[in-house]
């Protein structure tokens, strides 16, 4: 009944009696990519990859101010597609693309200081002009975000001998088609400025210029994204509601919350790469869903880390936790065996012969089965392994989940008006 029900969205029905439907995150892969086949180097796509180059052959560090959807998706494709200690790397080993940091998503003084630290490395030396800013926000007038920015282009002017022109190419603002960043981009004279298409909300735009771009400044392949969430889509159009990956993930979801109570959701990431995407995930489960007193509660759990920290508490304690596994069936580098020592008093060499990945199959294993044998549910969605491809796949599926449900259980998925009365009392008290 529930995938039935949900099948009905699937199958092309607008469902305009239940949630005003908002169709511009789903239709965004196929249309950017069918523009790149078309129009090449002048299409969207085509602009990011040379702005980004562009950018990159000028800056070693790339802040990437922004926050909430303007923020997640970007830090999710870094840590899931790029070198595990991208930033650590000399630039060679970055194939020659500069570092990102993630600003503007918070508002904490010192935090701020320390990055002037790394952006003058050498006080009065001459690298102080090799970074640049990508400053991402659809309304443009989110108060995190600006600060940072008036804040960092003072300093940029600053490390730019406060030449107008210098500043600008450093620059790469991705906004509304108006509003206060653009109007302040206009002015500055920046050379490329990228849009939020209209119909796109904050958490549904990562497959936009706001995740593109920052994922174009680290080297990752976009059109490789975008053609992973073009897959996914086709599989959600095209495939009956008993082997649809996104709705069996929501009537698995929506079934176990109705029926047994289970209102948490865990994503359990296994190994490191994946946190972050899981917290994109956060975001939009929670905004989405999180209104009229409904909605289930997400929580990103990294194992085996978290093993050691939550896992009792989702093991004996209450028993409203849905686990959802996110498996990587095959990692990228070559498998690091425990090996044989001489200094057995480790006692591990009767697994010297085990991989790492070994040891983390046989955690998630256990795992599951101490769950199962105490009729505790989990489900598993597998990543064959992780790259541009399987990710994109994965951001478009927890997004057309996510709206799918919001039709199933009558909530509007996009807006996010609770968000805006602790906006209002801030600005309110700040200008009292
Ligand atoms: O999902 C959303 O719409 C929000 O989380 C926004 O992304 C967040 O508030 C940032 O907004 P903006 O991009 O307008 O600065």
């Amino acid at each position: 009944e529930v995938l039935a029900e949900s099948q009905l969205w699937a199958d092309g029905v607008t469902p305009e009696d239940k949630v005003p439907f908002d169709a511009g995150f789903h239709e965004l892969p196929g249309r950017l990519l069918s523009e790149y086949r078309n129009r090449g180097a002048d299409s969207e796509i085509g602009r990011i990859q040379v702005a980004a180059d562009r950018l990159a052959g000028l800056v070693d560090r790339v802040v990437s101010l922004g926050i909430g959807g303007s923020y997640m998706g970007a830090r999710a494709l870094m840590e899931a597609c790029c070198h595990p200690y991208y930033n650590e790397l000399p630039r060679d080993r970055r194939g020659g693309r500069p570092r990102i940091t993630f600003e503007g998503n918070n508002v904490d003084n010192d935090a701020l200081r320390g990055l002037f630290d790394l952006l003058y490395p050498d006080e009065g030396g001459g690298i102080a002009d090799q970074w640049g800013i990508a400053v991402i926000s659809k309304s443009g007038g989110t108060l995190e975000t600006a600060a940072a920015f008036r804040i960092l282009l003072e300093k940029l002017s600053d490390a730019c001998d406060d030449d107008p022109a210098k500043v600008a190419q450093r620059v790469i603002p991705v906004t509304g088609k108006s509003g206060k960043l653009f109007d302040l981009a206009t002015a500055l004279g920046c050379p490329d400025i990228f849009a939020v298409p209209d119909g796109v909300g904050g958490r549904f735009s990562v497959l936009s210029a706001v995740g593109l771009l920052p994922a174009a400044i680290m080297g990752l392949d976009i059109v490789k994204l975008l053609e992973g969430a073009d897959a996914m889509n086709e599989h959600f159009r095209n495939t009956h509601a008993d082997e649809n990956l996104v709705l069996q993930y929501v009537g698995v979801c929506h079934l176990l919350e109705t029926k047994r109570g289970c209102d948490i959701r865990l994503l359990t990431t296994w190994g490191k790469q994946l946190e972050s995407v899981g917290l994109w995930y956060d975001q939009l489960l929670s905004e989405s869903l999180g209104k009229q007193e409904r909605g289930a509660m997400p929580l990103t759990v990294v194992n085996t880390r978290d093993l050691h920290s939550r896992g009792q508490q989702h093991q004996e304690g209450k028993r409203d936790k849905l686990v959802t596994n996110l498996i990587v069936d095959k990692f990228q580098r070559d498998e690091i065996e425990i090996g044989k020592s001489d200094n057995n008093q480790d006692q591990l060499n009767e697994l010297a012969d085990k991989t790492l990945v070994d040891v983390l199959d046989a955690a998630t294993k256990g795992t599951n089965q101490a769950y199962r044998d105490d009729n505790r549910p989990t489900a598993d969605l597998h990543l064959p392994s992780v790259n541009e491809h399987t990710i994109g796949q994965l951001f478009q599926m927890l997004m057309l989940a996510t709206v799918s449900e919001g039709r199933l259980i009558g909530i509007n998925p996009y807006g996010q008006p609770g968000v805006e009365a602790y906006k209002n009392n801030m600005n309110a008290i700040l200008r009292s």
